[in-house]
């Protein structure tokens, strides 16, 4: 019986080892930050417009604004602000209003490399979009 509980306890040590081990491992691994700057072309309205709402609540108009609509979106990605200038990539998302009284959406954006550098590559962008706020964050979930 004794015999039992020091060989349990010795593998518990063991255990313990393994894990510090591997949780080591990473301990020195310094993180890597990356500042992307980009400009979506968002035009709600237009010939040439890029978010249309696609769904919403039955008899209530379909508004970006109002809770239960849903808006598809293929926007240009831009180097600069101005709407002629290099295009990086485009941004294809649907994105839900969310809340009750119309204040959050909830996104779901693939921000689609077109540039010769990363062509093809993805980031995927995900969570609440506060919109009446100044700053937002949202979270870049994954990516190819
Ligand atoms: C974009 O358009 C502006 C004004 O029409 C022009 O001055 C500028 O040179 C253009 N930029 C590019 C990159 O074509
Ligand atoms: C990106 O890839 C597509 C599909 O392979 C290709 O048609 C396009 O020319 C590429 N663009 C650049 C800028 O390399």
């Amino acid at each position: 019986m004794e015999a039992k509980i020091v060989s349990l306890s010795l593998m518990l040590v063991l255990l313990t080892l393994a894990t510090s081990t591997e949780a080591s491992k990473y301990q020195f691994l310094k993180l890597k930050e990356t500042n992307i700057r980009f400009y979506m072309q968002d035009w709600e309205t237009g010939l040439k417009a890029t978010v249309f709402p696609i769904a919403g609540i039955p008899n209530k108009p379909w508004q970006v604004t109002r809770f239960g609509t849903v808006m598809a979106i293929d926007d240009k990605v831009t180097v600069a602000i101005e709407r002629n200038s290099s295009q990086v990539g485009r941004l294809q998302d649907i994105y839900v209003n969310s809340a009750l009284d119309g204040t959050d959406l909830h996104l779901l954006v693939s921000l689609v490399f077109t540039n010769k550098e990363y062509n093809g590559s993805t980031l995927e962008i995900q969570g609440a979009d506060m919109f009446y706020q100044k700053y937002r964050e949202v979270s870049v979930i994954s990516g190819s």
